[in-house]
């Protein structure tokens, strides 16, 4: 059985930290770029549906645009940029009339699909307002959470993960605090095991696996249909090595995990190079009180910060955060010194270049659906303990 020590990144024993370069190449987000081009072929969450009532204005920056999401009149929503394509004022202090945004500085009016509707101030005949269009974004609303699609049409479908289809239990969503750093560092570490058992204390900095501390022989990571499944593997009660726990980076933003009866979708949803939004949503098999409703219950974690500006670091989550955000606001992996336990992120970095690369020849990237009956519920194959290993008190 290969051991942790024995897997080596690279064989041929040239360091595997990327060049500047490289390192913008997977970690920027705005239009344009190669990362920003890959991330606009999905739906991602970008608000709670119930902060917005009807007839009401969120200003949103999301893959570096600066956007309105608006609630119109019988339950429509409408994305829209917010700078007016007039003369630029902002939409964020327009007015809601039916489905539609009119602009506060000249009155235009705007289709949730950015039609130019009316134009107050221009000649009854004129047909200049057929040629003008505001660029908007569609929305769906899933699981209690606002979703877009920024890319190119045709739109593919919101894929039908359990945790937003599944009716047998009680649904709820967390947002968690927008993380003050690029949405990579997050990522790269959902294919990092290792760190859990010394930042969140599980086995004291050992590789040790459930109540009986059995040594964890080895991790693998396994490109799958959806993303990256992460393998655990330690002697069973039978003195032999198996899974003991499995559960998948779904690429490209997202963590899927499930302890006994919860499971739960981490989404890190990039507002911008050094910000990044973080939902989550959980599914707790049993309790089937409300899973098939649209009123969805959602908890807003508190600050990860202590009054003095430190992290608390009596939480998995706040943990997390310190390591993620303390590596820097986009972290310069010119200057990091990956080991043989750091394998996960080079198989995740790899997919990142190739599905770049797949949009950039104008294929669609991986998990993207656009058949109906591929998205019927989207499950995956998790193995876990009964109980968390760590996160007690999360
Ligand atoms: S700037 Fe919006 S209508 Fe003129
Ligand atoms: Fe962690």
């Amino acid at each position: 059985m290969e051991r942790i020590a024995e897997q080596q990144p690279d064989k041929k024993g040239k360091p595997p930290m990327l060049s500047k370069k490289e390192n913008e190449k997977l970690a920027l987000v705005g239009p344009g770029t190669p990362a920003g081009k890959l991330l606009r072929r999905y739906w991602h969450p970008i608000a709670v549906a119930a902060e917005l009532k009807e007839k009401s204005v969120k200003r949103l920056r999301i893959l570096g645009e600066d956007l309105v999401l608006y609630r119109g009149e019988e339950g429509s929503y409408g994305l829209i940029v917010e700078r007016c394509a007039h003369r630029g004022a902002s939409l964020a202090y327009g007015s809601i009339e039916g489905c539609n945004i009119r602009c506060p500085y000249h009155g235009w009016l705007y289709s949730p699909a950015g039609k130019c509707l009316e134009q107050p101030a221009e000649p009854s005949h004129s047909t200049y307002k057929n040629r003008v269009m505001q660029t908007a974004y569609p929305v769906q609303v899933v699981a209690g959470l606002v979703f877009t699609y920024m890319g190119p049409r045709p739109v593919p479908l919101l894929p039908s993960y359990d945790v937003f289809t599944r009716t047998d239990g009680s649904r709820h969503v967390v947002v968690w605090p927008q993380l003050n750093c690029n949405w990579l560092q997050p990522m790269e570490n959902s294919v990092d095991p290792t760190h859990v058992h010394y930042l969140h204390g599980a086995g004291r900095g050992k590789p040790v696996h459930g109540d009986g501390n059995a040594e964890i022989k080895k991790y693998e990571f396994e490109p799958f249909e959806y993303g990256i499944m992460k393998k655990r593997f330690a002697l069973n009660g039978n003195g032999k090595v198996e899974v003991v726990n499995q559960h998948p980076l779904v690429f490209p933003n997202m963590l899927r995990q499930h302890h006994g009866l919860e499971h739960y979708l981490q989404y890190r949803v990039p507002v911008d190079d050094t910000h990044t939004l973080f939902f989550e949503i959980y599914f707790l098999e049993g309790k089937a009180d409300g899973a098939g409703s649209t009123e969805v219950p959602v908890e807003y974690a508190p600050s990860a910060m202590k009054e003095d500006g430190s992290y608390r670091m009596d939480r998995v989550w706040t943990q997390d955060y310190m390591a993620w955000e303390t590596a820097g606001a986009i972290f310069d992996r010119s200057q990091e010194h990956l080991a043989s336990a750091d394998r996960g992120i080079l198989v995740f970095r790899k997919m990142l270049k190739e599905q770049i690369d797949r949009v950039s020849k104008g294929k669609d990237p991986m998990g993207v659906i656009r058949d109906p009956a591929r998205n019927r519920l989207i499950a995956f194959n998790t193995i876990t303990d009964s109980k968390r290993e760590v996160g007690k008190g999360r």
